[in-house]
């Protein structure tokens, strides 16, 4: 293989059969597409290859900066394409959650800007999202910016309608598989292929998968945020499943420990939501008596390295640490809704007028996000800083009583149930969060 640019090695990814005694599917083979083989090291190498290539020669022209709204992968292809092509590049986002990763791109080049803001796709309906306006901006004549847009770039989803989708059905001997399972992000890839697929043969089966509703998995959605990207349709899916953090962790150990897969946690998502979906199709089949073997495609998106702290603040022991104790993560959400006290905003609002004491109102978003707006005498303990205090001992005692407010209120839900357990008489959560308190129009300041 010789190449005169490493564009050229963008795409053609292996695809891989994982062992059966592995997996325990008896009816259907089930193959990983290795996305995570392309040269910049993930599925998102052909987006943003296929975005920026048709402007990058105006854009050295002009001294354009490349600009993104993303926090990984997308990122990290820009951040090496623009460098290629003598450009700077800038990443725009919310979400810096994944310190390696911050760190890899400021090695590749990139500028950081690190906006407040809900979710890092935007609500083009909400104007007053800092990225929203940024957004606007970016969209004005004259800008000094090639915007790649891939939360609504059509050219996103035709990357892989063009190339992810005909090299399975090519490397599957012409044939579409019967399932296709891919988690959900910008929905680029589940799109695109979906497409190739389908015009292959209609009958292909799509899963779509999310994080579970408060959890995170670096690099793609929960199913409240996925609505808000304007490459997604629901149409797309036959079923939309979601996947908590530590299910794609355990995904992403089979595929290392029992695959040779050097998957990160997306990939083990996939891994994990295709086996769990599957088993009841294998049973049926089984049950119909059937000789006929069944196919099914996931997308391994992105290598394990990257996410080494993520694994490290889930699930401490793989790294050889103690295993957590007093974690939200072991509430189940029948615990999280029994437990948890809930106060809406009319009553939060009168609970810290009149409360004897006062409550301490604690906002657990982002500096940014906290910065930007927030309630009045509030303080800003960041979630993952919460987490470690919950475990290592908490700044107030347990006679005062505390409000928890997070963006929707999920992640104060889960404190509040946590610390009640752990003996707090008095710790609710402000239901809806902080998006709820200011739809009801409820008084809030800016630093
Ligand atoms: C690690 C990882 N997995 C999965 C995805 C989802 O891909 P898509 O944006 O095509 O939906 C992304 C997208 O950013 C990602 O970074």
């Amino acid at each position: 293989m010789r190449y005169d640019s490493i564009t050229e090695a963008i795409g053609n990814t292996p695809l891989v059969r994982i062992d059966p005694a592995v997996h325990g599917l008896r009816h259907i083979d089930l193959y990983a597409k290795l996305e995570m083989l392309n040269p910049f090291g993930s599925v998102k190498d052909r987006a943003a290859w296929n975005m920026a290539r048709p402007g990058l020669a105006d854009a050295a022209e002009r001294g354009a900066t490349v600009v993104e709204l993303s926090s990984g992968n997308t990122a990290k292809a820009l951040a090496l394409l623009a460098g290629m092509h003598g450009l700077r590049f800038k990443s725009v986002t919310n979400r810096m959650r994944v310190p390696e990763i911050k760190e890899l791109l400021l090695l590749l080049g990139a500028e950081i800007e690190e906006l407040p803001g809900q979710s890092e796709c935007l609500d083009p309906t909400d104007t007053e999202d800092p990225l929203t306006r940024f957004h606007q901006a970016l969209a004005g004549d004259g800008s000094a910016y090639l915007h790649t847009d891939q939360y609504f770039n059509p050219r996103n989803t035709e990357a892989h309608a063009a190339g992810t989708g005909p090299e399975i059905v090519k490397d599957l001997d012409g044939r579409a598989p019967d399932w296709f399972i891919a988690c959900v992000g910008t929905a680029g890839s589940s799109t695109g292929v979906a497409r190739a697929l389908r015009e292959q043969d209609p009958g292909v089966r799509v899963v779509g998968l999310v994080a579970h509703k408060s959890d995170f998995i670096p690099g793609i959605r929960t199913i409240d945020e996925v609505h808000q990207v304007g490459l997604f349709d629901p149409a797309t899916y036959d079923t939309m499943e979601s996947v908590t953090a530590d299910e794609a962790i355990d995904g992403m150990l089979t595929l290392i420990r029992r695959c040779g897969l050097l998957a990160g946690p997306t990939g083990g998502a996939a891994y994990h939501g295709a086996v769990r979906h599957l088993r009841a199709m294998d049973a049926q089949l089984a049950a119909s008596g059937t000789a006929d073997r069944r196919t099914a495609v996931f997308i391994v998106c992105d290598r394990a390295e990257s996410y080494l702290s993520y694994v490290r603040q889930r699930r401490p022991e793989l790294l050889g640490r103690p295993p957590r104790k007093n974690s939200t993560r072991a509430l189940t959400d029948a615990e999280v809704q029994a437990e948890a006290q809930v106060v809406n905003t009319d009553d939060a609002l009168r609970w810290i007028a009149d409360g004897q004491p006062r409550p301490l109102v604690i906002d657990l978003r982002g500096p940014r996000a906290y910065t930007a707006l927030h309630i009045d005498g509030s303080v800003n303990i960041v979630d993952e800083l919460f987490d470690e205090l919950v475990r290592g001992g908490l700044p107030f005692s347990k006679r005062q009583p505390v409000l928890l407010a997070c963006p929707v209120g999920e992640k104060s839900a889960r404190y509040a149930a946590l610390l009640t357990r752990m003996g707090h008489p008095d710790v609710r959560s402000l239901s809806g969060g902080i998006v709820a308190w200011r739809d009801a129009g409820a008084p809030l300041v800016r630093d």
